[in-house]
């Protein structure tokens, strides 16, 4: 009759059993880069009063208590150095749920111990928050969006200098060109700086959008050089600037996939859009040295239009 016996001391225990609470059994959660906060899950399935006045609530990390919930007087208790704690959700106590809400920066990796009492029936249960640094790039993609960055920048300067070497070009209209290109690397080095530091925050993704989004200045530089070369835009030199504009728009949807989506997926997107507008300056720099060192008596135009365009360009720069 050992069965019988058996079946009498397990309903036994489920009556008496009363004194114990039982929990949802999680053994770990993770943090990523993703997770702007930690919620460690504690759901308590046996509740019988199911009244926040008579459940208490206390956390231990490594076994230490931080954080301490009474619902006799409604009072929470955090110990100082996790004042980003709180109870998921207050409301959802009676039901069972005593999860804890941690700032990211508070949420120290280790084995995390709830322990509920409703009235004098208590249970605990643990849960071990593991942090994990997947990198929001991988190195060799950081690395490749400074040196398309840097390559863009020499890039552009070589162009200008061609063009002011074998052209005509006054001297606030080379002023213009330096300090435009100026603009870019001081924006391109505050975003480098905001961007290197691992993690997805905001000063990450503001670093990024500093390298990428102010790179659209070179569209309209190019198109600013062909005009300082050519009075009539040759069709090479139109589809030049177009594909550039191309490479920039990929650019920027690949940087907006990247910000919007987490884990972002879409960085080679970006990097791709970086790199066409690479390619596309090399082209532009050697199409000029061409043009400037050949055929410069064909291309160059009459003298008073080189003066009308240069007016004009003083114009563009003193806006
Ligand atoms: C982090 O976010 C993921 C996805 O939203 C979630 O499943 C996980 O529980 C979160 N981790 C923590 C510790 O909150
Ligand atoms: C948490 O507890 C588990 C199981 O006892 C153990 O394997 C793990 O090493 C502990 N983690 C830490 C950070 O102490």
């Amino acid at each position: 009759m050992g069965l019988l016996r058996l079946c009498w001391l397990l309903l036994g225990a489920l009556a008496a059993g009363s004194a114990q609470l039982y929990f949802e059994k999680v053994r770990s959660v993770t943090l990523d880069i993703c997770n702007s906060s930690a919620i460690i899950p504690c759901i308590v399935t046996n509740l019988i009063l199911r009244r926040t006045n008579v459940t208490f609530v206390k956390w231990k990390l490594q076994g230490s208590e931080f954080f301490a919930y009474d619902g006799v007087v409604d009072k929470v208790t955090r110990n100082i150095t996790f004042q980003s704690a709180n109870l998921l959700d207050l409301s959802l106590l009676p039901q069972g749920t005593a999860s804890l809400v941690l700032s990211r920066e508070e949420a120290l990796p280790g084995n995390y111990t709830c322990d509920v009492a409703e009235s004098n029936r208590e249970g605990d249960t643990i849960v071990e928050l593991i942090r994990v640094s997947a990198p929001w790039f991988k190195p060799t993609e950081i690395s490749f969006i400074i040196a398309t960055m840097v390559v863009a920048v020499v890039l552009y300067f070589s162009q200008s200098a061609v063009v002011a070497m074998k052209f005509d070009m006054t001297l606030s209209k080379k002023i213009g060109l330096i300090f435009a290109g100026l603009i870019i690397i001081f924006l391109a080095v505050i975003g480098i700086v905001l961007f290197l530091p691992e993690g997805y925050s905001s000063s990450q993704r503001t670093g990024l959008a500093l390298i990428v989004v102010p790179a659209f200045i070179l569209v309209p530089l190019l198109y600013f050089l062909f005009t300082s070369v050519f009075e009539k835009q040759p069709l090479f030199a139109i589809i030049l600037v177009a594909l550039k504009a191309i490479g920039y728009i990929i650019a920027v949807a690949g940087f907006a996939l990247c910000v919007l989506a987490c884990p972002p997926k879409q960085g080679s997107v970006m990097i791709a859009g970086l790199a066409i507008i690479d390619i596309v300056a090399a082209i532009g720099l050697i199409y000029l040295i061409v043009i400037g060192g050949s055929s410069l008596k064909d291309h160059q135009p009459p003298r008073k239009a080189v003066e009308e365009s240069l007016n004009d360009a003083k114009g563009v720069m003193l806006q």
